[in-house]
């Protein structure tokens, strides 16, 4: 049980070499998710685009080859997930074309209304406070801009049974286990309109997304 916590823990703030070994493999075990999340949104050559919780850096990576003249930000609260961002997208960012900086998704350090789109894979079920933290998603958006959220981990999911069985064991600390229905609730009560949630239940599948008023 307690390499299943620290194994937990590790994708919530993953740290030291386990941290790093860990990042590697999500870099791999997330990206088919998150290619079918990307799908759902259109992306423009131009634009300005920030991943929140960016992990080893494989989703800036993809967004950087959709968005070849705009510019790429990653944000993680963990050195190790910044580390071995920058390791995954040390070309972009030797081009000035990404970047990557230790935040929490509480206080972005970014100025208002700067994005396009926003993103955020398989890590919004770690965050703080949702509502404070998609408000401060909201700030950074652009009017018209989009947030994507991505992820395998929710209530009423494929892998539901297994993650109450977690949460029994008192495996996962701070853990939000959301359904379709609250994440939908969450865009709304934000204020995010157009708000659309896809749930591809044979693969343990959601992604929502919704748009700041313009
Ligand atoms: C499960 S990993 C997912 C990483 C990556 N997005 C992916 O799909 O592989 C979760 C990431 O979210 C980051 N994270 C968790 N809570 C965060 C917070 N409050 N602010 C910023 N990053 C956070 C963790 O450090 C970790 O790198």
């Amino acid at each position: 049980m307690s390499f299943a916590f620290s194994l937990f823990n590790q994708c919530r703030k993953p740290n030291g070499w386990l941290g790093q070994l860990n990042l590697w493999s999500m870099n791999r075990r997330h990206s088919k998710v998150t290619d079918w999340g990307l799908q759902q949104v259109s992306i423009r050559s131009r634009d300005t685009l920030l991943d929140v919780g960016c992990g080893g850096g494989r989703t800036v990576s993809k967004l950087a080859a959709i968005a070849v003249e705009g510019k790429v930000y990653g944000v993680d609260f963990s050195a190790e997930s910044v580390a071995v961002s920058c390791k995954t997208n040390r070309k972009s960012i030797a081009d000035g074309r990404v970047e990557i900086r230790q935040n929490s998704v509480s206080q972005l350090p970014f100025h208002d209304r700067m994005f396009d789109l926003v993103t955020a894979a398989e890590t919004h079920y770690y965050w703080p406070d949702l509502p404070a933290n998609f408000q401060e998603v909201m700030r950074v958006l652009k009017a018209g801009g989009t947030f994507l959220l991505i992820a395998e981990a929710y209530k009423g999911g494929k892998y539901d049974q297994m993650l109450r069985r977690l949460e029994e064991l008192k495996t996962i600390m701070t853990y939000a286990h959301l359904t379709v229905e609250e994440h939908r609730d969450l865009f709304n009560q934000t204020g995010f309109q157009d708000v659309q949630v896809l749930e591809k239940y044979e693969k343990g599948w959601i992604c929502a997304w919704g748009k700041k008023p313009a």
